[in-house]
C-alpha cells in the first residue's frame, strides 16, 4: 500500500528516506531553510553553496541526488528545481510531485521526505496528486503469465510531507480522498489502456458490474435486445458491424435524499474499436482507437470515486458500449436512422458514429431521470485535435454558467478544457433533405457540428459536452508531464469529482 502522511519536522528521520528540498531558482542562498536550524544542522548545506554544486539548479524540474556524510549516517538529498516560486501554480505542484516519485522510483528509494517548498493545502494536495499519478503503471500484459502481474513500486512507496511549524496542514488534507480518486483514475486508465479485443462492449460492462460491490451504487446492464425494444437505434445501428454486441451501461449512484435530489446524469462515449465501419479508417495508427472508449472509462472512474468518497449526491452514467466494425451487417452511408427520441438521422459517414450513441443515451437518460445536469465525454473529433491541439479539450453547452463553472475547476486540476461556442450557424450544416438531421456537416468546424448534432437531443436541460480526442491519452503533440505517463490520462475524472464535490445536495 501507498502511505503519505503530512508530518511535524520533529518526527521526521531525515536519515530514513530521500529527503528532498524545493530550490528556488531565484533563491539560491536557501533562506527558507537556514530558519530551520534543525535541518542546517544535518545538511551542513553551506558547505554545497560554496562549492558551486548549486549552478543552474534551480530551473523547473531540474534535479540532482547528492549523498552526505553526517557522522557516520547518509544522508540522501534531492535538490529539486521548482523554477521562480512566484510562478508556481496548481499544475506545476502536480508535476513536481510525479517528477519526485519518478526519481525515486528510478533509484528505488521507497521512502521519500520532502521538505518545504509549498505553503498552501492545495499545493499539497497537488503535490500529492503528482506523487500518486504518476506511478501508474499499465503491466498487465507483460508478464508471460496471466495470473502473475509484476509488483508495482506504487504499492510499497511511503511519503512523509513535512511542515516545519504544527500547521493545519495536517488536518485540512484529506489525503485518503486525493488517493483514493487518483485510484479511479487508475481504474480508468486501465481499462482505457486495455486492447480491444480484451476490452469490448461485455467485457467493459462486466467491468462496471463490479462497482455494484460499493455502497450506493447499482449497475444495470441493457443488452441488444432491451436496447432494440427500447427504440435506441443509434445505438444498434453502430454496433451491428460487429460480432460483439453492443450493451448499455447505466450506473445508479443514489446517495441523497434531499428533494431536491434530482441526479447528475454523466454520458460517456465508449467504442471499445472504432474502425470507422464502412467509412473505415485509414490503417496508420488505426490501432490509437482502442482508447475511443475513453469517454465512458472517465465516467466510469467517476462512478467509482463518489463510491469511495460517499459523496451526497445522486449521479446516473449512462455508457453506450459498441464496436464500430466494417462487416456484411455494418450500418451504412445513406441508412437513415429512426433515433430514441423520434428524430431521424441520414447517415453520411460511419465514422462519425460516436454522435450516433451519445444522442440515444443523452436522450434516454433526460427522458428516464429528468437531470438536473447532463454532461457528457468522448473522443469525438478529430477536429478537436486540429482546433484545441492534444493539451486542451473542448468544451460546449446550452448553458454558460454550468460551462463557466467547469472551465474555473479544470484551472486548479490542470485538465485544462476550452470553450467553443454552440453558435446557431452550425445547425444549418447539418440539415438533411431527407431526415431531421444528418451525422456529418462538412469539413468546417467538425467539434462544434458534432455539438449542434447532440444538441438535438438534450432538449432544455442544462448541458456540457467534453471533446476529449486529443486530450484521453498521449499522443502526438501531448507536453510530457510527469503524473500522466504513456497512454490514457483518465482526463476528466478529478474536475467532474470536484465538481459534484461542489454540487452536493446537504
Ligand atoms: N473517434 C473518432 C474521433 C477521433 C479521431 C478521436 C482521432 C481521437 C483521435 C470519431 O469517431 C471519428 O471518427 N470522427 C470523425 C468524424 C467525421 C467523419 C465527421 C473524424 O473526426 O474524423
Ligand atoms: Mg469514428
Ligand atoms: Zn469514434
Amino acid at each position: 500500500m501507498v502511505k503519505i502522511s503530512i508530518e511535524s519536522v520533529d518526527n521526521v528521520n531525515i536519515f530514513e528516506g530521500l529527503f528532498v528540498i524545493g530550490l528556488d531558482e531565484s533563491n539560491k542562498d536557501l533562506n527558507y531553510l537556514k530558519k530551520n536550524t534543525k535541518l542546517m544542522d544535518a545538511l551542513n548545506t553551506h558547505k554545497f553553496i560554496h562549492e558551486g554544486h548549486l549552478e543552474n539548479i534551480g530551473k523547473f524540474g531540474k534535479n540532482i541526488i547528492l549523498y552526505m556524510n553526517d557522522d557516520d549516517k547518509i544522508i540522501k538529498i534531492m535538490l529539486l528545481g521548482i523554477g521562480d516560486g512566484k510562478k508556481l501554480n496548481e499544475d506545476k505542484f502536480r508535476q513536481l510531485g510525479g517528477i519526485i516519485s519518478l526519481k525515486s522510483k528510478e533509484l528505488n528509494f521507497h521512502n521519500v521526505i520532502i521538505s518545504n517548498f509549498y505553503s498552501s493545502p492545495t499545493n499539497v494536495e497537488s503535490i500529492i496528486e503528482g506523487l500518486v499519478l504518476s506511478l501508474y503503471e499499465f503491466n498487465k500484459f507483460k508478464e508471460d503469465r496471466a495470473d502473475k502481474s509484476p509488483p508495482t513500486f506504487y504499492e510499497n512507496y511511503s511519503v512523509s510531507i513535512i511542515t516545519t511549524d504544527d500547521s493545519n496542514l495536517k488536518n485540512e488534507i484529506e489525503i485518503g480522498k486525493i488517493v483514493n480518486i487518483c485510484e479511479a483514475v487508475f481504474y480508468a486508465r486501465d481499462l482505457a489502456n486495455s486492447p480491444p479485443n480484451v476490452i469490448d462492449p461485455n467485457a467493459l460492462a462486466n467491468s462496471a458490474k463490479t462497482l455494484e460491490k460499493m455502497k450506493n451504487i447499482h449497475v444495470d446492464i441493457l443488452n441488444q435486445n432491451q436496447i432494440k425494444d427500447l427504440g435506441m437505434n443509434g445505438i444498434i445501428s453502430v454496433g451491428k458491424g460487429s460480432e460483439n454486441e453492443p450493451k448499455l451501461i447505466i450506473v445508479e449512484y443514489n446517495n441523497s435524499t434531499a428533494s431536491k435530489g434530482k441526479p447528475i446524469v454523466l454520458v460517456g462515449k465508449a467504442v471499445t474499436f472504432d474502425t470507422g465501419g464502412i467509412s473505415i479508417k485509414p490503417s496508420d495508427r488505426m490501432d490509437e482507437m482502442k482508447f475511443d472508449k475513453s469517454g465512458g472509462c472517465t465516467v466510469l472512474g467517476i462512478m467509482k470515486a463518489l463510491g469511495n468518497l460517499d459523496v451526497p449526491i445522486n449521479v446516473v452514467a449512462i455508457i453506450p458500449a459498441v464496436e464500430n466494425m466494417p462487416s456484411g451487417s455494418s450500418y451504412r452511408p445513406g441508412d437513415i436512422i429512426r433515433m430514441y427520441n423520434g428524430k431521424t438521422v441520414e447517415v453520411l459517414n460511419t465514422d462519425a458514429e460516436g454522435r450516433l450513441i451519445l444522442a440515444d443515451a443523452l436522450a434516454y437518460g433526460i427522458a428516464k431521470y429528468s437531470p438536473k445536469y447532463i454532461l457528457d465525454f468522448a473522443t469525438l473529433t478529430g477536429a478537436c485535435i486540429i482546433a484545441l491541439g492534444t493539451n486542451i479539450a473542448g468544451i460546449i453547452g446550452n448553458d454558460d454558467k454550468l460551462v463557466s463553472k467547469l472551465v474555473s475547476l479544470s484551472r486548479i486540476t490542470g485538465e485544462k478544457i476550452w470553450q467553443l461556442p454552440l453558435s446557431e450557424e452550425f445547425s444549418d450544416l447539418i440539415k438533411s433533405n431527407v431526415a431531421t438531421i444528418k451525422n456529418i456537416g462538412g469539413r468546417t468546424g467538425g467539434t462544434i457540428t458534432a455539438a449542434a448534432f447532440l444538441s438535438h437531443f438534450v432538449s432544455d436541460v442544462p448541458w456540457a459536452h467534453f471533446d476529449i480526442a486529443g486530450t484521453a491519452w498521449t499522443q502526438d503533440g501531448t507536453a510530457d508531464k510527469s503524473y500522466n505517463p504513456k497512454g490514457s490520462t483518465g482526463f476528466g475524472i478529478r474536475t467532474i469529482v470536484k465538481f459534484l464535490e461542489e454540487n452536493q445536495d446537504q
